[in-house]
Parts: structure tokens; C-alpha cells; sequence
């Protein structure tokens, strides 16, 4: 594992409260847990989106045209993108995820049902660095972020990676993403932590994935999956919590855990229509379209650089 990497895990885990980046949960368990979490009842959003393209997906298509290069934020499986591409006509699809291998087993399913459309898969922690190779066409360029994942970003990060994303459209791109919308508590509490337990599986995985990174010995048995709207903050808050005092050790460090103390895993920032406008207007974007569903609880919207 990369210096850096290690530093920021390590620093993540020796602060108070501790911490690890959500990017932490996608290993190819963790991957695979999230495509389940999708079909829980409980957890709306994937569902909610994929409703709202299919309802508008004409006027998604006017409103981004055809032939662009679409570069998927986060691909995973690339099924999102994949239900796009009749409507989108992409001339180059460029999934982009960190967890390289997933994606590259998933590229390696629906590059034979699209012949007619080029195909670049990049394995990249596109919260670090956007730069990307000359193979993307540097034409048309659609950056999809579906899913809602910016909301893993503070306002203050997503302003700064809508900024960057801005910059990186060039002179004729644009940004198709999906945003979750704030909505009741008891529904949005429900959505992240789910009766099966898929979700705290997922949140619990992120210490087996620790334990291969960094050397740690977490027991994941010793942790319990704590997630709740934090109203004033507008977010989910995802935790893992020790169900007894314990100290964890790993090759250059160790940190005590009382019974009951944390580890911040996620922020899921939730979202008004109008406020998520304005964060784009603020970076850089303009000539917004917004689609959402009939509670109004997911948006999907469109917009240029300008
Ligand atoms: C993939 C970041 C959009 O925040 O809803 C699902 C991740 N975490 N359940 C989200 C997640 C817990 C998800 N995103």
C-alpha cells in the first residue's frame, strides 16, 4: 500500500473521534455489498433514480445529446451508465472506479453487448486527482456521477470537486448527476440501517478491508453498524462502535477504543433542490434542468459549463 495511504488511514484512526474515508468500504466484498444494499427495500435512492431516468430519459437525452464522452464517476458495475446508452449514443465510455478489479470484471460483460461504442476503463481514486489520460476524448465530455455520492462529500469538498469537475469539462462539457434529496427522518434512518443487516454488514466489512491494508486486528465481531440522520448537518452518519473496551494494533501504532466510542465511517450529505443548484451555479455550471420523483425524494439534474 501506497505511504500516503497508510498516513491517512493511521491518522484517520489515531484522532478523536477516529475516522476513515467512505472510500474505504469498496473493496470487491464491499462493492458487492453496496450492488445489494441497491435492492433492499428500505434503501430508496438507487431505485429513485433509476425511476426518474426512465420517466425522463427523452428529455435527459436533449438536454446532454449524443456522441459525448461519458466518463462515469464511480462506475461499479457500469449498469447505470449501460441503461443510458441507447438513449446517450456515447461515442467513448470511460467507467472510472477505485475498486480497479470490480470494474474491470464489469467492463469485461458489457464491452461485447455495445461493439459500437469505445471503451476505456480507469482504475482511480477520482476524489484525489481527475487527471486523465489522452485516451479520453477531450470532446464532449459528460461527467455522470449518479448514485448520489457527492453526498460522501462536506459541501465545502463537493464545492471544490464541482469546481474541479467544472475545469475538467473543458469548453463544451457537461454534468449529469444525481443528488439525494432531504426527506423525514424515520425514511432516510430506515435506508441506512436496513432490517437484514445488509448495511451493517457493509459498514462492518470496511475492518476486514483495514485489517489487509493497514495490518490492523480488528474483530469485527467486537463493533456494532450505528447510522442516523444528523439533521442539523443534513446527513446520514455512518459509525462503527466497540461493544467493549478494546485497544487495536497494527505495524507502527496501536489506539484504545472505549466501550460505546466510535469510528466515523460515511457522511451521506442530503440535499434541497435549490441548494444543490446554487453549488453548482457556484462552480462554474449553469443552464440547469432538475428531474426528480413524485415525493420528491431523489433529483437528477443536467448541467453545462459556462
Ligand atoms: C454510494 C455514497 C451514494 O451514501 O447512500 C449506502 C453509500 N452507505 N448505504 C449512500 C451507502 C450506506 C451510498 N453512496
Amino acid at each position: 500500500m501506497h505511504l500516503a495511504m497508510r498516513a491517512e488511514l493511521q491518522a484517520g484512526l489515531l484522532a478523536t473521534p477516529a475516522f476513515t474515508s467512505p472510500k474505504y468500504l469498496y473493496d470487491a466484498l464491499g462493492s458487492r455489498l453496496f450492488e445489494a444494499i441497491s435492492l433492499l427495500p428500505e434503501y430508496y435512492p438507487t431505485r429513485t433514480e433509476a425511476a426518474i431516468f426512465d420517466a425522463n430519459l427523452a428529455q435527459i437525452a436533449q438536454a446532454a445529446g449524443i456522441g459525448a464522452t461519458l466518463i462515469d464517476l464511480g462506475a461499479g458495475n457500469c449498469a447505470k451508465a449501460a441503461r443510458l446508452f441507447p438513449a446517450l449514443l456515447p461515442r467513448q465510455y470511460v467507467p472510472i472506479d477505485i475498486s480497479a478489479d470490480f470494474l474491470a470484471q464489469a467492463l469485461g460483460l458489457i464491452r461485447p453487448r455495445f461493439p459500437a461504442i469505445e471503451m476505456t476503463g480507469i482504475g482511480l481514486d477520482f476524489s484525489n486527482s481527475l487527471d486523465l489520460p489522452a485516451s479520453v476524448r477531450p470532446e464532449k465530455r459528460l461527467f455522470f456521477y449518479p448514485g448520489s455520492s457527492i453526498g460522501n462529500f462536506t459541501p465545502e469538498q463537493a464545492a471544490a470537486f464541482l469546481a474541479r469537475l467544472r475545469a475538467a469539462c473543458g469548453a463544451d462539457g457537461a454534468l449529469l448527476i444525481g443528488v439525494d434529496l432531504v426527506k423525514d427522518k424515520a425514511i432516510l434512518d430506515a435506508a441506512y440501517d436496513d432490517a437484514l443487516g445488509v448495511t451493517a454488514a457493509f459498514n462492518l466489512n470496511l475492518l476486514r478491508h483495514l485489517n489487509r491494508l493497514l495490518g490492523t486486528d480488528f474483530e469485527v465481531r467486537d463493533w456494532q453498524h450505528r447510522a442516523f440522520y444528523n439533521p442539523q448537518q443534513s446527513r446520514i452518519e455512518m459509525h462503527l462502535e466497540a461493544r467493549q473496551p478494546r485497544t487495536v494494533r497494527w505495524p507502527g501504532g496501536q489506539r484504545r477504543f472505549a466501550e460505546g466510542e466510535r469510528i466515523h465511517t460515511e457522511n451521506s450529505y442530503k440535499y434541497t433542490p435549490q441548494a444543490f443548484a446554487e453549488q453548482l451555479g457556484a462552480a462554474g455550471f449553469g443552464a440547469i434542468q432538475c428531474w426528480t420523483d413524485a415525493h420528491g425524494w431523489f433529483a437528477v439534474m443536467h448541467a453545462r459549463a459556462i
